[in-house]
């Protein structure tokens, strides 16, 4: 990789920016990737040990409790794995912590001082909360390089333009990035010409640029080989200590990999939590078999 590739990178860059803003849809998955940061407010703050703390969360819909007081907690730098069958409620609490649904009561705190519930979306995501859907969302016209440079540059904390030129230190770190999730030896490709696994990786490298210091995965290897899922196992436990990370996941070997016996696993179950420990733990207990068994 050269700083010469990257320039012509930022170029192509922005001329496919002005072609979007003449309408053309080109991200994958409808939803634009998460560019056009601006710099962030006040730092969360972690001295107390929490990254995330939700008390009593309940969201209806049409009367339907999707959560009924939820209750978690997650400790910085912890990888939590959340399971639990379709309908518990999930997606629907990633999109509490994301402020993408107002839950109709309950707390939710991003450190000890920020109230998730009076910030919006964009908001949320420059406090340092990031999110990975189940679709990827890349944007397939743009190298796989050019892709991860576009988070770098939208970076709260650089904010440099996209025809700027790069730092060596940014070089550095999307080099560094590009290793990262394995996708080194495909710098000059197209991201749409990526297998579905590489994909995923380049959205999470894309995420990662951005430093969040929470990021939130709604599960991430599905539709992935085996070999895929580990590498992607690999690559999240390689995070643990730099980010807190919420894995909703249902492949149980890919859960087992994560937690390597000892990580805490939560058992979601009608939008609250059935029971939580480690692996072992939560698939001996005989509520989570009978919740699991009874489908
Ligand atoms: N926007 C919505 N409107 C109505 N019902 C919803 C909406 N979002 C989720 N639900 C319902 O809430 C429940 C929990 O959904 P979800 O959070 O997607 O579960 P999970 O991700 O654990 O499979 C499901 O019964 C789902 O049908
Ligand atoms: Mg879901």
């Amino acid at each position: 990789m050269t700083p010469d590739l990257l320039e012509a990178g930022a170029r192509r860059l922005q001329e496919h920016q002005s072609r979007a803003q003449h309408g053309g849809q080109t991200e994958s998955g409808g939803r634009s990737a998460g560019i056009g940061r601006v710099h962030r407010g006040q730092g969360p703050d972690f001295t107390h040990g929490v990254a995330l703390y939700l008390d009593d969360i309940n969201v209806s819909f049409d009367g339907f409790k999707a959560l009924n007081a939820l209750s978690l907690s997650i400790a910085v730098g912890e990888l939590r794995c959340i399971i639990g069958p379709n309908g518990a409620g999930k997606t629907t609490m990633m999109d509490v912590i994301t402020g993408k649904t107002r839950p109709d009561a309950g707390t939710a705190f991003f450190g000890s001082t920020i109230d998730l519930l009076k910030l919006r979306e964009n908001e949320i995501a420059q406090a340092g909360i990031g999110r990975k859907f189940q679709k990827p969302t890349v944007y397939e016209p743009l190298s796989v390089l050019e892709n991860l440079e576009l988070s770098l540059k939208a970076d709260r904390r650089v904010r440099s333009s996209l025809g700027s030129r790069l730092s060596g230190e940014q070089v550095d770190t999307l080099d560094a990035m590009l290793s990262r999730i394995q996708l080194r030896g495909e710098a000059g490709r197209e991201a749409g010409l990526l297998s579905h696994g590489q994909k995923q990786w380049l959205e999470i490298g894309m995420l990662l640029m951005q430093d969040p210091a929470l990021l939130l995965l709604d599960e991430p290897v599905a539709g992935m080989t085996d070999e895929e899922t580990e590498r992607t196992a690999e690559l999240f436990l390689s995070l643990q200590g730099e980010h807190s990370l919420v894995v909703v996941e249902h492949d149980m070997h890919f859960v087992e990999q994560l937690t390597q016996g000892h990580r805490t696993v939560t058992v979601l179950h009608e939008g609250s939590v059935l029971a939580e420990g480690t692996l072992a733990t939560v698939q001996a207990n005989s509520h989570v078999v009978e919740v699991y068994l009874g489908r």
